[in-house]
């Protein structure tokens, strides 16, 4: 099978590592102009003039970044099958549209508005209290297109330094921790859903992912799951989505964001589950029948960002995998990831803060559990 990934970044290249062993080629077509895949035959395609060239190498269409032309997404999918649907790039490149979604399927979201002015700002940011976030509706990623405003008064500069034509604004919340939720649907309509994971971000970029969490509830996993099942069915997606969610302190989920695609919050299913979220995805637009997504052992994906650590040296912790990227450093930049493998999660924390402390401008690592009965 020939598969062509719409994006040529690092989810891609993971996705052609994992596709290898199936005897999958691909095919990357990059409207960016800056591909990093590495692997692969990558076609740079700024200007869309290689669409033709491209489709004729491909049996299938996937993408690995969901902030495409609609048009050119669905130009593709009048010749190839396109997995998820352009209809989940619609939607989810869209925070309007993702909010409209939720609500529609009476999956709990932030209290929010829609603004598309200063004046709009600040009197949404009067409604719903402060403190409040606004974000671009559309082109956010890694926390960028987005201020916090803690008073209304805030409204003229956020609008300023967002510098876009409309945003949602929502109220601040007091979350107990950040999860997500990563899921896949076959082509016949089956689905499975991997372990939830506790998800840390600093500055609006995601810095550590853990899975399972000691101390999750039973019934908050299921209701998360009812969640991401009622959006799979919903769109009848085919692939791997993720939602991120804010849990409460009452158990209670909102949901944030959902990406039509595999995660950084993921990545730890490489080494700490049955299956990676990479291999079910190309298993699920295959039409092959999904893997287990049961968790191995307690797991932690760190991710390295704007400069990369001594491999050696993290190489050196016992259960430690080294997933880099082969990108130059850049600040900012996610370069690589360290997945971190434990038998329990007393031994994984240990773990995790030995390789804090080698990566460069790594933030303490705090998790929602440290210090509870739930360690086990
Ligand atoms: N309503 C909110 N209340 C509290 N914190 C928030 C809220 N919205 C966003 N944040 C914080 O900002 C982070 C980034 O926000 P969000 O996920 O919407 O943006 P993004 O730029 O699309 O990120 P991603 O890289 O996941 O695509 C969140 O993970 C969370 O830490
Ligand atoms: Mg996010």
């Amino acid at each position: 099978m020939k598969i062509g990934v719409l994006g040529a970044g690092q989810l891609g290249r993971m996705l052609a590592l994992a596709g290898y062993p199936l005897a999958n080629r691909f095919t990357f077509l990059d409207t960016t102009g800056h591909p990093s895949a590495g692997i692969g035959n990558v076609m740079i395609d700024t200007d869309q003039r290689h669409l033709e060239s491209f489709l004729a190498n491909v049996d299938l269409v996937t993408y690995e970044f969901e902030h495409l032309p609609v048009p050119l997404v669905q130009a593709i999918e009048a010749e190839r099958p396109v997995y998820p649907s352009s209809e989940a790039i619609r939607i989810c490149q869209n925070r309007a549209e993702e909010k409209a979604l939720f609500d529609r399927l009476a999956i709990p979201t932030p209290a929010y508005r829609l603004v598309d002015s200063a004046e709009g700002l600040e009197a949404a940011a009067r409604e719903l209290g402060t403190p409040v976030v606004a974000k671009s509706v559309t082109e956010g990623y890694d926390g960028k297109g987005q201020a916090v405003l803690r008073d209304p008064a805030d409204a003229a500069d956020a609008w300023r330094s967002i510098n876009h034509p409309r945003l949602i604004v929502e109220s601040f919340v007091d979350f107990v921790r950040e999860v997500s939720i990563i899921a896949v649907r076959g082509r016949e309509g089956d689905v499975a859903f991997y372990p939830m994971a506790e998800n840390i971000h600093v500055d609006g970029i995601l810095r550590y992912s853990l899975a399972p969490m000691p101390d999750l509830d039973e019934a908050v996993q299921q209701r998360a799951d009812g969640y991401i099942r009622a959006l799979l069915d919903e769109l009848d997606y085919v692939g791997v989505l993720t939602l991120e969610l804010f849990q409460c302190a009452d158990g209670s989920l909102l949901a944030n964001e959902m990406a039509p695609r595999v995660h950084n919050s993921g990545h730890w299913t490489m080494d700490g589950a049955v299956t990676s979220q990479f291999e079910n995805h190309l298993r699920a637009i295959q039409g092959l029948p999904l893997g287990e997504t049961r968790a191995r052992a307690p797991t932690c994906m760190v991710n390295v960002i704007g400069r990369e650590p001594d491999p050696a040296a993290v190489l050196a912790i016992a259960n430690a995998h080294l997933h880099r990227y082969d990108k130059s450093e850049r600040a900012g930049r996610k370069l690589a990831h360290i997945n971190l493998v434990a038998d329990s999660h007393a031994e994984l924390l240990d773990k995790v803060r030995a390789c804090a402390a080698l990566v460069p401008d790594a933030p303490a690592p705090e998790f929602s559990f440290e210090g509870t009965s739930g360690e086990s």
